[in-house]
């Protein structure tokens, strides 16, 4: 009938794969996360990332069109939402647009997810070490909740360097959340937690550990303190997400204790992606 028509028309979404916000918390004023929905037909592996964005004025033609841009998913594979963590850059093409999104709004987001920072690219280890600065944390936030990373490593160290000590709050409170996690106790085991030795850093604000991780791996303070010795092929497994400075250091630093870099095709020692910006 045409009343029905009409109503099918008003629920349909306004915009291609589109998917409706449920929850937003801003960190700071430079970041915010937000969780959607989740499409009934979306498989992915923790620590992928899919295409999101907005419609937006086409620079040159003003007509609007989908602005998409790469983000981790941040939430583990099992759960029944989608999260992300993004910075806000005041004139990115779409953070900009994106930091203003309420529960009730709906974004775009292409469901085809892909990425490097995946178990599936790392051989077996005994210690698997997550690299992350600002965004980066976001694959991390994903895979610190994915049960396989604690069946398949007895360790698991978080590195997190950010500009400012409230940039740490997202991943601080993430990581703490996990002891009440209850797949994860349920599946683990209680007490799986204390496998997780968490290490944040700050380099433009007093916190109680300060400098880039890079730095504090060189003079060999972060292994003192994490109490594990400097990495090791035979042992250790690595994912990195960062800026690209910090990736390209890192990567270099992991070569030189002798890891090699892995691929979905080819597992190897460890993994990078690029983190986010806008
Ligand atoms: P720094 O403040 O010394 O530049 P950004 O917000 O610019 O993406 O940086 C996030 C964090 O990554 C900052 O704490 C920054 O430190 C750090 N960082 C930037 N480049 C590198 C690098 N090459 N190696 C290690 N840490 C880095």
């Amino acid at each position: 009938t045409q009343a029905s028509a009409t109503a099918a028309a008003a629920k349909a979404p306004a915009l291609p794969d589109a998917q409706t916000v449920t929850q937003v918390r801003h960190w700071t004023d430079r970041l915010f996360s937000f969780r959607v929905t989740r499409p009934a037909s979306l498989r992915f592996r923790s620590g992928e990332f899919v295409m999101i964005g907005l419609m937006a004025p086409d620079e040159k033609t003003g007509k609007e069109k989908p602005l998409l841009r790469a983000y981790s998913i941040a939430s583990p594979s099992w759960d029944e939402e989608l999260e992300f963590y993004s910075i806000k850059v005041p004139d990115g093409p779409l953070t900009s647009r994106l930091q203003h999104i309420q529960p009730g709004d709906e974004i775009i987001l292409r469901p085809k997810p892909v990425g490097t920072l995946v178990h599936d690219a790392l051989l077996p280890g005994k210690r698997i070490w997550f690299f992350a600065t600002g965004t980066g944390f976001a694959p991390f936030a994903s895979l610190l909740r994915e049960p396989q990373t604690y069946q398949d490593y007895d360790e698991v160290i978080i590195t997190h360097t950010c500009r400012e000590a409230a940039e740490l709050d997202y991943g601080r409170e993430l990581i703490e959340s996990l002891k009440e996690d209850e797949l994860l106790n349920e599946v683990i085991g209680e007490g799986f937690w204390r496998k997780i030795k968490y290490y944040p850093t700050t380099t433009r604000e007093e916190s109680a550990k300060m400098g880039r991780i890079t730095d504090l791996m060189r003079s060999g303070e972060a292994f003192r303190d994490l109490g594990v010795p400097p990495l090791d092929p035979e042992t250790d497994r690595a994912m990195i997400c960062g800026n690209l400075a910090f990736n390209l250091e890192l990567k270099a630093m992991l070569e030189e204790y002798g890891l090699v870099e892995g691929a979905n095709s080819k597992p190897q020692h460890y993994v990078v992606e690029k983190a986010f910006l806008d």
